[in-house]
């Protein structure tokens, strides 16, 4: 089996990876949890070390702080983790990858965009973040684009696994709400782009074994809104709930956080040279356990 670097495989989208790929790669993970070997990416040296004792080509770098409202409240605040994971944890992976020339894919979000497009945003698109996670991922793409080694970005919106997982992903929270009545009304004008992470994991893959590099939208590609996405979850799973009506306004003009109005992506780029065809969200639906 070929090794492969990875961090963040105790996460939502790095665990349903890790299972669905344990037959085609040795996994070399930098784990902070590992009892025998526990890495954390804050600190080179430790990184440097697993690179250097790896003969994995490739590192999946899939570890951040991903609590949106966690990392809002450390907005600035350079010695917060929310910054030392996501961009100096990056940085490290960087340096790493250079030093021991191994092709990085660094995992990002649309969080980098302000989701003031009304259409799909594209790559082309510039990022201009709105709040402190999403600038800190967009601070790491930055240096990940400068990086002296082979790189690829790929950017994913709400991932949502076939799955249950301890993190409860967007789909699994509504199917949930809606069975035991407690899902609040869905807004109808807040749009996102699933990303189905089982499909994912094959992009992953794809981009490895071809060694494509560059920067690459990588959820559905589709365009939903909250309430769209919490029906037909209520009707493909016939659960028989109500779903309430929400107004993304209403809630913006009481938050103090801001939130993206809208982070679809249009995944055209990858697509078009992927050798397999991802599902549409509504077949990924089906497969929601
Ligand atoms: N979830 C989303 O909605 C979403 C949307 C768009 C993009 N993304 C991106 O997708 C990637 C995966 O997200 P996810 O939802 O799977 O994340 P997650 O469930 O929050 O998992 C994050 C992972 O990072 C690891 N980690 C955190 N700090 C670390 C450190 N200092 N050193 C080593 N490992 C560390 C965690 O390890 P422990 O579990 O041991 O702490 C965990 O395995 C991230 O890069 C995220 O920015 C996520």
């Amino acid at each position: 089996m070929k090794s492969l670097l990875a961090t963040g495989l105790n996460g939502l989208v790095g665990s349903r990876f890790a299972k669905d790929f344990e037959n085609t790669y040795e996994f070399d993970s930098l784990d902070v949890r590992d009892e025998k070997q526990p890495t954390d990416i804050t600190n080179y040296d430790q990184v440097l070390e697993r690179f250097q004792n790896s003969d994995a080509t490739h590192i999946i770098h899939l570890a951040a702080y991903t609590d949106v409202t966690g990392a809002w409240k450390q907005t600035d605040d350079e010695n917060g983790i929310t910054y030392k994971v996501n961009v100096t944890g990056t940085a490290n992976v960087i340096k790493a990858a250079e030093v021991t020339n191994k092709h990085l894919i660094y995992v990002s979000t649309a969080y980098v965009f302000d989701g003031e497009k009304k259409e799909l945003y594209t790559e082309e698109d510039a990022p201009n973040p709105i709040e402190w996670y999403g600038k800190t991922k967009f601070l790491a793409e930055e240096l990940v684009k400068k990086a002296q080694c082979p790189w690829t970005i790929l950017r994913i919106d709400q991932p949502f696994r076939s799955d249950t997982f301890e993190k409860v992903d967007t789909a699994h929270r509504i199917m949930q709400g809606i069975k035991d009545g407690s899902l609040y009304p869905q807004f109808t004008n807040h749009f996102f782009g699933p990303t189905f992470v089982d499909d994912f994991g094959k992009v992953i893959d794809f981009v490895i074994r071809t060694n494509t590099t560059g920067l690459f939208h990588a959820s559905s590609g589709e365009s939903w809104t909250d309430y769209d996405f919490a029906v037909a979850i209520n009707e493909i799973h016939n659960l028989g709930g109500e779903i309430g009506k929400g107004d993304l306004e209403v809630y913006l003009a009481n938050s103090e956080r801001p939130y993206q109005r809208n982070t679809a992506m249009s995944n055209e780029k990858i697509s078009k040279i992927l050798d397999f065809e991802m599902m549409s969200v509504k077949e990924a639906l089906e497969k929601v356990e």
